[in-house]
Order: structure tokens, then C-alpha cells, then sequence
């Protein structure tokens, strides 16, 4: 049985730097001198997601496997996840090219196998109505819902293969974000996983062990593929387009622009109550302030700022009053440090 599982999980629509908090839980050590962590798993998702991590100031993208690998640490794909062999083993030649050690990644037996089937039909029935990342996700959780899919168990190497021990402090990962997750997003315009911290039980404990909910937020919104809350126009907006620009909005999977827009508070609110995060990180508050304009929307105003200063101070009293859960917020800059 496992001690506790902390999780990291996203507060908007992916992109909200998860990956530098995952990165900083990581790599914390703990009063034993021993990694605070003893597992770092995903529960969902598949290499739709891109994960950013700063290592000793070189920058690695990852889109499958998690954080853990880069710190020592055991890094699991958990049941719920989705993965494609091919672009597995290339991120492992990637993690050992670079000095890795990649017996640390296990997948679990029971993880559904995403073939080159799911991603044709992905992108030609998918990719341009949704806006999917082409990767094969929905067409994949469709065969695992139906029964026909392929498991990990029968498809990769042996030594891959997760003998489900589960023991000591457990960090999950998430990918993607609330406003993508299947039940709670604008269906349609969602991906097709479970990305709140619920979903991080099908790993295998039971949900009591959840202690901290690390949540990550960004001080203004982006968003990548189609959502009729993000209208094509706002790329016209000039201030918003400079923003977009400051804050390098480009995906790490699909480096397709990202729409832009002011932070809409009420959804972040929402996002913290339904996560149970508390621990609020609001990330690029350095991009804000390079643009010199700072604005968000609350009860469906926008609200303009004279600073950076009085901004946060307004989230963070806004959060405050309304998400009893919260003990901690921290305001931070790009991309590295918390
Ligand atoms: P799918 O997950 O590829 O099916 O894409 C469904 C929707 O989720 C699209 O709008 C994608 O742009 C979005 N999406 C999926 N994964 C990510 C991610 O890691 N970051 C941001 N958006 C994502
Ligand atoms: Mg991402």
C-alpha cells in the first residue's frame, strides 16, 4: 500500500506548466536525504500531451513519460494512459541519448495501445473539426470503451512492463487540463481522459491517500484547438497577439499557435473548488508584466490593473474568498522556479 500520492494537475486547458511543478515535487529531496518521491505515474492521456522540463538550465520535451526519469525517480504509465509503441521507444532512445536511465519507466500491463489505425482516423475525421493533436487519443479510448483495444502487456518488451508495486509517496502527474476533461469540458472541444485528480486513483489506491493538490494555473488563458469560447478573432486582438508572443504560445506537441485570452478568474475559481487544489501556482506573471497591461475577467467583467502587484493581490483574494481549500498560492515567472 502506498503512504500518500500527491498530484499536479492542470487548472485550465493543458499548458499551465505542469511540468515545472511537477519537476521542482520531483526532484525535492526529504529530511532522509532520499527523493521525496518514490514513483512519479501518469493516469491519463497519451502523447497528446507535452511536457516541458528544465534540468540543470537544458530544457527536455517529453510527451509520455513522466517527470520522474529525469531525477532517479521511477516514472510510470499508468492504466488509464494511452500510448503509442513507436513514439515510446523514440522518447526512450531521447531520455538514454541524453543521459537518462531508462529502467526506471514501467508501463502498466492493462495501458491501452494506440496503433496507426486510431491516429488515420484521427486525422481524418478528427484533426480539423476538433482540433485534436492527430495523436490517435479518442479514436484509441473508443477501442479500449468498446472492448477491442490492445494492451501494453501484449505489445511491448517484458522489461517495460509494470509488476503494479505501489509502494511509498506516489506523485501523479497530470496532462492536459479541467476544461479538457471528458465529463466536466465543453464536450465536443474535450480530449477523452479523465484529468481531474480523481482520475489519478485508476493507478490503483484509494482516493484518501490524496494529501496535496498541486494546481497549476497560468495569469492569463490559452488555448489549443478548437473551443467556441476562443474564437479565431482573437488572434486579431493586438494586444492579446503581443502577449501570445511574449509568452512564446506555440504547442510543444503540435507547435500550432494557441489562442490567447485575459485570465477568466471565475473559471479558475471553478477549476480550484472542483480539483480540490491546495496548492495554487499562477505561472508567466513575468510575461504580464513585459506587456505592461493587465487585465482579467470576474462575473463577467473585465477588470483592468495598474500593476503586477495588484493583479495578484486580486486573485489572490478572490481565491481566498471562494476556495476554502486553499493553503498555499504562489505567484511565479517562466518558465523554471515555482
Ligand atoms: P486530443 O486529446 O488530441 O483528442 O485533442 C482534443 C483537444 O484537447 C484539442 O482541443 C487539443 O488541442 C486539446 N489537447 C490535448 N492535449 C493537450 C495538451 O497537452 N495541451 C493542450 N491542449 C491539449
Ligand atoms: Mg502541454
Amino acid at each position: 500500500m502506498i503512504n500518500k500520492a500527491d498530484v499536479v494537475v492542470g487548472l485550465a486547458w493543458g499548458d499551465e506548466a505542469k511540468g515545472k511543478i511537477t519537476s521542482q515535487l520531483a526532484s525535492t529531496i526529504g529530511e532522509d536525504g532520499l527523493p521525496l518521491y518514490d514513483m512519479v505515474a501518469r493516469w491519463g492521456g497519451g502523447n497528446n500531451a507535452g511536457h516541458t522540463v528544465y534540468v540543470n538550465e537544458k530544457k527536455y520535451k517529453t510527451h509520455l513519460v513522466p517527470s520522474g526519469v529525469f531525477y532517479g525517480v521511477q516514472s510510470l504509465v499508468g492504466p488509464g494512459c494511452v500510448l503509442h509503441p513507436e513514439s515510446f521507444y523514440k522518447e526512450l532512445d531521447y531520455l538514454a541519448n541524453n543521459g537518462f536511465d531508462t529502467s526506471l519507466v514501467k508501463v502498466a500491463p492493462n495501458c491501452h495501445i494506440v496503433t496507426e489505425k486510431h491516429i488515420a482516423f484521427d486525422r481524418k475525421h478528427l484533426a480539423k473539426k476538433l482540433g485534436t493533436t492527430s495523436r490517435g487519443i479518442a479514436p484509441c479510448y473508443a477501442d479500449k470503451a468498446a472492448r477491442v483495444g490492445s494492451l501494453a502487456v501484449d505489445v511491448l518488451e517484458s522489461e517495460y512492463i509494470w509488476d503494479e508495486t505501489l509502494e511509498g509517496n506516489l506523485l501523479c502527474e497530470g496532462a492536459q487540463g479541467v476544461w479538457l476533461d471528458i465529463d466536466h469540458g465543453l464536450y465536443p472541444y474535450v480530449t477523452s481522459s479523465v484529468t481531474l485528480p480523481y482520475g489519478a486513483c485508476s493507478i490503483g489506491f484509494p482516493a484518501q491517500k490524496i494529501e496535496s493538490v498541486w494546481g497549476a494555473a497560468k495569469i492569463y488563458d490559452t488555448r489549443s484547438g478548437e473551443d467556441p469560447r476562443f474564437p479565431f478573432r482573437l488572434f486579431d486582438d493586438p494586444v492579446l497577439k503581443v502577449l501570445a508572443d511574449l509568452g512564446e504560445e506555440f504547442g510543444v506537441t503540435t507547435g500550432r499557435r494557441r489562442k490567447v485570452n485575459w485570465l477568466n478568474l471565475d473559471m479558475l475559481i471553478k477549476a480550484v473548488n472542483i480539483t480540490g487544489t491546495t496548492h495554487l501556482v499562477v505561472s508567466k506573471c513575468d510575461v504580464m508584466k513585459k506587456l505592461g497591461q493587465f487585465r482579467l475577467s470576474y462575473g463577467g467583467k473585465l477588470v483592468r490593473f495598474l500593476s503586477l502587484d495588484e493583479m495578484t493581490a486580486y486573485i489572490e483574494r478572490s481565491v481566498r474568498e471562494r476556495s476554502p481549500l486553499i493553503e498555499f498560492i504562489r505567484f511565479s515567472h517562466s518558465p523554471k522556479e515555482i
